[in-house]
């Protein structure tokens, strides 16, 4: 057990700072390198951290010999930083969500990992708030009887927000496997987006202890009234015989069980969220059995599901997991997509993916 890990961070953007910020708060790590491409954004960061800088992440990390590889460059950066971490002999390496774009580049990372034996964190930190919280907690009480569907939809799309929905509504479901899949998607406007997506994708998981796991992103998944932001209106639950409970990213929480109907506050906030997130990195360095909540394994399994989903809904029927096979779904998708606009739940959601609440137009037979 070290005094403080010292750490590297990768991609100076919003959540690099944001990482940077709650590991140098933290008292158990050092920032001691800070990496981007653009040189104003690694000045700012350099000089805000007292850290060393680079634009080559290889030679930064190379030199520096950090315990902890952070990165949170942009998605299609995957298996490249995660060479480089283990390269770099650190014993974690801490990166953004989702694991990958495809599951060619989501399986080479894992044999990445599974091979060196580097223990690798995903950011899934929405987990840590209050409010999310409590909902697990109810549903780990009892109080909703035999919980039969857990549930999740945002109005943000699949790159962005797929993986934090699978990824809470698993962690509602004790984390049970997944079985198969099924999905229908709509919509290609996102698909040139830097999260290359579905402008709509809903989809059904069949878990092995028998809970249906529902999950809808994008253009057609309901609105939440309740929440203002945006890219907050995610409602996020589980149903039981007894009851339900559930999470509003940007609302609080609400519970209604046999012993009546209670709710609480409660909003994402990146402050609130980081600090215990780094923690259990320091906690899992130090100790071998406290893995993180957050681990590498977790978050791959919730990847797999987002794949499956993908590949049902471009190709048709149910999708069995484990998944076999390294495909391009983003590909596949554009191979398969039809070019008819996306029909939207709510007028709120034309800013992103254009007025679709007219009637299709199909303008291309593929
Ligand atoms: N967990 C969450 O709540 C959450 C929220 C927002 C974004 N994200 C994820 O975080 C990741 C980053 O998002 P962001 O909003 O911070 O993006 P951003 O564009 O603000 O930052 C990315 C940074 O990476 C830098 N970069 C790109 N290539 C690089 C390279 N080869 N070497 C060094 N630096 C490089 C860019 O210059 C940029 O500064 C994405 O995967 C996104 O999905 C997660």
């Amino acid at each position: 057990m070290k005094a403080k890990y010292r750490v590297v961070v990768v991609g100076m953007g919003k959540r690099g700072m944001h990482h940077a910020q709650a590991f140098q708060s933290n008292g158990r790590y050092e920032v001691v390198g800070v990496c981007d491409i653009d040189p104003a954004r690694l000045d700012a960061a350099a000089a805000k951290f007292g850290a060393a800088k680079g634009t080559n992440a290889l030679q930064l990390a190379t030199e520096v010999k950090p315990d902890v590889f952070c990165f949170c460059t942009l998605p299609r950066l995957r298996r490249e930083m995660i060479r480089i971490g283990i390269k770099s002999g650190a014993r974690l390496i801490a990166f953004e969500k989702p694991v990958a774009l495809d599951s060619c580049e989501g399986m080479a990372v894992r044999k990445l990992f599974t091979e060196s034996g580097v223990k690798g964190v995903v950011s899934h930190q929405h987990r840590y708030g209050e409010h999310y919280r409590k909902v697990k907690e109810i549903i780990a009480s009892g109080a909703l009887g035999r919980v039969h569907t857990v549930y999740g939809t945002a109005s943000g799309w699949m790159m962005h927000m797929m993986s934090h929905l699978i990824d809470y509504t698993r962690w509602y479901n004790g984390e049970a496997e997944a079985q198969w899949v099924m999905a229908q998607a709509a919509g290609r406007g996102k698909l040139s987006d830097l999260h290359p997506s579905p402008d709509y994708i809903a989809g059904f998981i069949q878990y092995a202890n028998g809970v249906r796991g529902i999950v809808e992103c994008g253009a057609g998944a309901p609105d939440v009234p309740e929440v203002d932001y945006w890219w907050r209106k995610c409602r996020i639950g589980a149903q039981g015989t007894d009851g339900f409970a559930e999470v509003l990213t940007g609302g609080g929480w609400r519970a209604v069980t046999k012993l009546g109907a209670s709710s609480g506050t409660g909003c994402m906030n990146y402050d609130l969220d980081m600090p215990p997130y780094v923690q259990e990195i320091a906690d899992w360095l130090d100790d071998d059995r406290k893995v993180h909540s957050c681990n590498f394994e977790s978050a791959y399994a919730g990847f797999e599901i987002m794949m499956a989903l993908c590949r049902s809904a471009a190709t048709g029927g149910q999708v069995a997991l484990p998944l076999t096979g390294a495909l391009d779904e983003v590909e596949l998708l554009r191979d398969h997509l039809v070019e008819r606009r996306v029909l939207l739940s709510t007028p709120v959601n034309a800013k992103e993916y254009g007025a679709g609440s007219e009637e299709p137009v199909l303008l291309a037979a593929r």
